[in-house]
């Protein structure tokens, strides 16, 4: 495996002309199954993927924050009164304000942000933002945060701050997951354990080209609907609906909602248990179809796209992940042909007019005939 890092810390003092007394990382990741599942308290199964977000800071003794985010060329700055208008700006305002109303002694900071984590297509540029704040600020100030602590700081900044009625799956991930195993998690209790992915197989991230332009509106309704479904049912989640057969007396849509998290919170206890790679794949395939069919968050371009992987030989499974309405995809692929398979496909769904773009591993489009970057199980 390799590790793609992100632009060294001395980007900091080439922008604020000092080095940063501390600094925080953490990864993107992609979720292998377990897909809107996180807030119905059920299960999920994501892994990190190599890309980082780095966050590099130091008190500047102003009276506002300067922050600087690389990747996209923009200086901000703000104070903790106001919320910088800047949609990137804010995770990082929203991070700062969550560990000041948490007793952290927040003083005016310069931020330089570096990530090459692909943004805006599922992968959680968002969360990797977040907890890489977060790991800076309580290396800077010797804060007693643990990992876990971080990540629902993390998620409380994101619903507070960026309006996105999320579940723990980003952050927990972003700061818990590693690479090369998958991270199972109960988003209820946050028990959690690491699962080696099948034999022989390795992981493909091609996102669609298609921006996820819905995805924050059409996800809070998804989940209100969830809770709506849980009231009818007379549970506190729908993690606590015994069987199948009470979720048939739905009214649609909640009937194909709630169906879908209950088929995918038992996809992902079974892909656990499985040895074999074709095994796993066909629960991808089957998350996918439930995505479509059931809690309707897929779009023509990402049906096609997976069609495509699911339907190469060297692939054993599919599906959309993230949240759905646009980014990217992910495959489980035989360890062998990951550059293959990813040339192939891009090539393929090309020709259906579709743009797609490599992500994991992160040098295959540059490598298209070899595997030897690939995110594998060996
Ligand atoms: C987004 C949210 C997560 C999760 C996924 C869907 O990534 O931030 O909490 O709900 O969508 O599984």
């Amino acid at each position: 495996m390799v590790t793609v890092h992100a632009p060294a810390p001395s980007a900091f003092e080439a922008i604020f002309g000092v080095p940063p007394d501390a600094e925080g990382a953490a990864p993107g990741r992609v979720n292998l199954l377990g897909e809107h599942t996180d807030y119905n308290d059920g299960f999920v199964l994501p892994i990190a993927i190599p890309q980082q977000t780095r966050v590099a800071l130091r008190p500047n003794g102003r009276n506002r924050f300067r922050l600087h985010a690389q990747a996209l060329g923009q200086a901000v700055e703000f104070t903790l009164e106001a919320a910088p208008v800047e949609h990137f700006a804010t995770y990082v305002y929203g991070c700062l304000a969550v560990a000041r109303a948490a007793g952290a002694a927040i003083v005016p900071l310069d931020i330089h942000v570096a990530s090459d984590v692909p943004m805006g297509v599922g992968l959680s540029s968002s969360a990797a933002l977040e907890v890489a704040t977060l790991r800076g600020l309580r290396q800077l100030l010797a804060l007693p945060f643990d990992d876990v602590q971080v990540a629902q700081m993390a998620q409380r900044a994101e619903i507070d701050h960026a309006g996105v009625r999320c579940g723990i799956l980003d952050q927990m991930a972003a700061s818990l997951a590693d690479t090369t195993r998958a991270l199972l998690l109960d988003t209820r209790s946050l028990e959690r354990r690491f699962v080696p992915l099948p034999p022989e197989a390795a992981i493909l991230v091609i996102d669609s080209g298609v921006p996820r332009s819905l995805a924050a509106s059409a996800y809070n309704l998804r989940r209100a609907e969830c809770e709506q479904a849980a009231l009818l049912l007379g549970v506190a989640s729908l993690r606590d609906v015994p069987d199948a057969v009470a979720v048939e007396t739905l009214p649609e849509p909640m009937r194909r909602r709630a169906r879908h998290v209950l088929t995918e919170n038992a996809r992902v206890l079974q892909a656990v248990d499985c040895a074999s790679a074709p095994d796993f794949g066909a629960l991808m395939n089957a998350s996918h179809a439930s995505l479509r069919d059931d809690y309707e968050v897929s779009i023509p371009e990402l049906d096609r796209l997976v069609s495509l992987l699911q339907e190469h030989p060297d692939v054993y499974g599919a599906r959309l992940t993230g949240a759905g309405f646009g980014g990217a995809c992910v495959a489980l692929c035989r360890d062998s042909a990951v550059a293959d398979v990813a040339a192939g496909v891009v090539q393929a769904y090309g020709r259906t007019g579709g743009r797609g773009r490599v992500l994991v591993p992160p040098l295959a489009a540059a490598t298209a005939g070899t595997s030897s970057t690939a995110l594998s199980s060996a």
